[in-house]
């Protein structure tokens, strides 16, 4: 057993935007060759408590190394309050030879990293007739500082960061941390939630909103919304957009904002396409110049996979981790033939 904490998780990850791009945009792929399994994911909720969950996602991913296991992710919201990361979870990766477990990983920073590589995929596939030159980030949390990270590896064009959330101290905080980190970017905090909206045609919502609150009226035309926190745009502004999911089956359910438009309308039509087809189509997607574009990826247990398996192969190059090699049961002996 091969045990990866937070700090050797980063190691190897840490400068591997491209390495990382590439995992998930063939995850992608495989899921849209039908190679994978990606069973609904099992949220566990608790009585009389709205906020707090933890979610498993198990999933197989096919490919000349197959590999399957589970992501099993906490999201307690009041962490952030107390100075704590609001999300915190565990990988296993199994044996596709035995179905033992292998490795065992920290995966908070995997989770992250992979669903910000979605996101940039999304934003380097969909592409507009000229190229996206700034961002909008609605939520200033983890996963839009990943998504900034990622989408500066995939649109070398990026220039202006526009930076909205509730809370304006985050959202300060969230801007000098770019700044820090990326000082060639240009980075503005905005007033409010309309002048962020307009700002750039490219938007990305990682908010912790559990119910719709937002429309596009402000968008600009030709927008493409990176819709990650999947409970922000109203139904309507979802019925009214070009829709792509990473899965229509996932992104469809869990009150997602898409959950909520196909339970209105009766039935799924409003959905264009999966970014896997789009990956895998022979001519680029162009997205719609004067409409609103919208991705939302439920965030398949595959990415997962991809990225921890990524990280446990240049763990066991560079010898990173504490191995445990009385973790499993040592097997019986057989039993000596009796000798006649
Ligand atoms: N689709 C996926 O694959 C996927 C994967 C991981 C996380 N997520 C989602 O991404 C979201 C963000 O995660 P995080 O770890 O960055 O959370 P976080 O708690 O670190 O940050 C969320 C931020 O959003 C702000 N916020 C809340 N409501 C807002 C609103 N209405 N307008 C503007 N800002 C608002 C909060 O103040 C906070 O700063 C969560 O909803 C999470 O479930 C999606």
């Amino acid at each position: 057993m091969l045990i990866l904490g937070a700090d050797e998780v980063r190691d190897v990850l840490d400068g591997a935007e491209t390495d990382v791009l590439e995992v998930v945009r063939q995850a992608y792929l495989l899921h849209a060759r039908e190679q994978t399994a990606v069973p609904h994911s099992v949220f566990l909720r608790f009585p009389d408590d709205e906020r707090n969950r933890i979610i498993a996602l198990p999933a197989y991913l096919g490919s000349d190394t197959p590999v399957a296991g589970m992501k099993w992710i906490a999201s307690f919201p009041g962490n952030v309050a107390a100075g704590r990361e609001r999300a915190s979870a565990t990988m296993i990766l199994n044996s596709m030879r035995t179905g033992e477990p292998e490795a065992i990983l920290e995966a908070s920073t995997i989770s992250a990293r992979r669903t910000a590589a979605s996101a940039a995929i999304a934003a380097a596939t969909l592409t507009a007739a000229t190229p996206d030159t700034g961002v909008t980030l609605v939520g200033c949390g983890v996963i839009n500082f990943e998504v900034l990270r990622f989408l500066r590896a995939a649109l070398p064009e990026l220039q202006a960061v526009t930076l909205f959330d509730l809370d304006p101290q985050r959202a300060e905080r969230f801007g000098r941390r770019c700044a820090h980190q990326w000082p060639e970017l240009a980075i503005t905090v905005a007033e409010g939630i309309e002048p962020a909206m307009a700002a750039h045609r490219l938007v990305c919502l990682a908010t912790t909103a559990s119910r719709p609150h937002l429309d596009a009226r402000h968008c600009r035309p030709g927008t493409l919304i990176l819709h990650l926190s999947l409970r922000d745009l109203l139904p309507d502004t979802v019925r009214s957009a070009t829709n792509i999911v990473d899965d229509a089956d996932h992104a469809c359910r869990a009150a997602t904002s898409l959950d909520l438009a196909a339970r209105q309308t009766g039935n799924r039509d409003f959905i264009a396409t999966s970014i896997g087809e789009v990956l895998a189509a022979t001519t680029p997607y162009r997205r719609d110049e004067h409409g609103l574009t919208v991705f939302s990826p439920f965030g398949l247990g595959i990415l997962d996979l991809a990225v921890a398996d990524l990280a446990r192969r240049a763990a066991e190059r560079l010898g990173l981790g504490t191995r445990l090699p009385g973790f499993l049961p040592t097997p019986e002996p057989a039993p000596a033939q009796a000798t006649v």
